[in-house]
């Protein structure tokens, strides 16, 4: 028995609250110029550590894991999102994963009805037009985008966070379709039209709002096809994972206007997001910035560490604990 610190390496820089935690309770390794490890450095960095406390982006993918030095018993991820983290081959390894649900829903939530506003309302032109010092003023026929209110919005993935669009869309008198795994029970689903095949659900959307986790049925999802279901003029929004939605699709959609505009905050491959993104003016992008709030991050941080804790401290299995499908 031997009362050392439990070693835990971090990938990123968190914020400073978190870190300061992170350093009261365990000997932890911070990364003051947040520079990115790759796979290989990542194992090689984590020699002699208990746990890694991670983001989404690191390559915690089976290589990486079976990389890891054999001191490792547990990846904390800071996101709730872990297609990043290869939970079977932790697994395989006796590694313990957990992960932040809950904590983001609300952060995520505003920024996906930041994504559908600023898509429909053609914000980024709006600000492009006035940045630039070409507004020469209001037009009756400026900006025109499309109404909002009382219009059809569908959800692919009535989780916590396509709930909380739920909600937010409610106040907008939205009616609201979603296709989902199971069916919600009548107090969860308040109403919205359960559509058991989601194929069935794009033609009732004037709004798509993807809340669904990437995973190998949900890749590229959106695709031409489905596209083509949607109704002329619609709207897709993003906030889950870029790669739920096939770029090409999408950009060939808003290019020839079948889709009238996209609100984005994740990107397949991100940060190297598809060029075809840049000079569409239909599309309103944001940089993955769902959870990016003060409070929001905090409480990822110390979720994450309420897990570490709970493990490494206590002997006790992590809270959020993520288990192989
Ligand atoms: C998550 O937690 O999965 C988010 O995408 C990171 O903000």
């Amino acid at each position: 028995m031997t009362d050392r610190k439990p070693r835990v390496l971090a990938t990123r820089l968190f914020p400073e609250d978190v870190e300061k935690r992170l350093c009261a309770h365990f000997d932890a390794r911070l990364n003051p110029q947040d520079k990115l490890y790759d796979g290989p450095s990542l194992a090689r960095a984590a020699e002699g550590f208990d746990a890694i406390m991670c983001a989404a982006g690191d390559a915690m993918n089976a290589e990486t894991i079976a990389a890891l030095p054999g001191s490792i018993r547990m990846i904390a991820t800071f996101s709730v999102g872990y297609e990043h983290v290869d939970v079977a081959a932790a697994a395989r390894r006796n590694i313990v994963v957990s992960n932040t649900p809950d904590v983001l829903t609300d952060a995520t939530a505003d920024i996906a009805m930041l994504c559908l506003l600023g898509a429909a309302r053609r914000a980024h032109e709006g600000t492009t037009m006035l940045r630039s010092h070409s507004w020469i003023g209001w037009e009756p026929r400026q900006l025109m985008g499309v109404h909002v209110t009382g219009r059809r919005l569908g959800i692919l993935g009535m989780g916590r966070i396509g709930q909380a669009m739920a909600d937010r869309a409610r106040g907008f008198r939205m009616t609201i379709h979603y296709s989902n795994r199971s069916r919600l029970p009548a107090e969860l689903e308040k109403g919205a039209v359960f559509h058991a095949d989601p194929e069935d659900m794009l033609p009732h959307c004037d709004f798509l709002s993807i809340n669904a986790p990437m995973t190998p049925a949900t890749r590229k999802w959106v695709n031409a096809e489905r596209i083509a279901r949607l109704p002329k003029g619609a709207v897709v929004v993003n906030t889950a994972r870029g790669g739920v939605v096939d770029d090409e699709a999408l950009i060939a959609a808003l290019k020839s206007s079948h889709l009238f505009a996209a609100g984005l905050d994740v990107y397949d491959g991100e940060p190297k997001i598809h060029p075809g993104y840049y000079d569409l003016q239909n599309a309103f992008l944001l940089p993955h910035m769902g959870s990016a709030t003060v409070d929001t991050r905090n409480a990822m941080g110390f979720k994450a560490l309420d897990n570490l804790e709970a493990f490494l401290l206590r002997g006790q299995a992590p809270p959020d604990l993520v288990k192989p499908s």
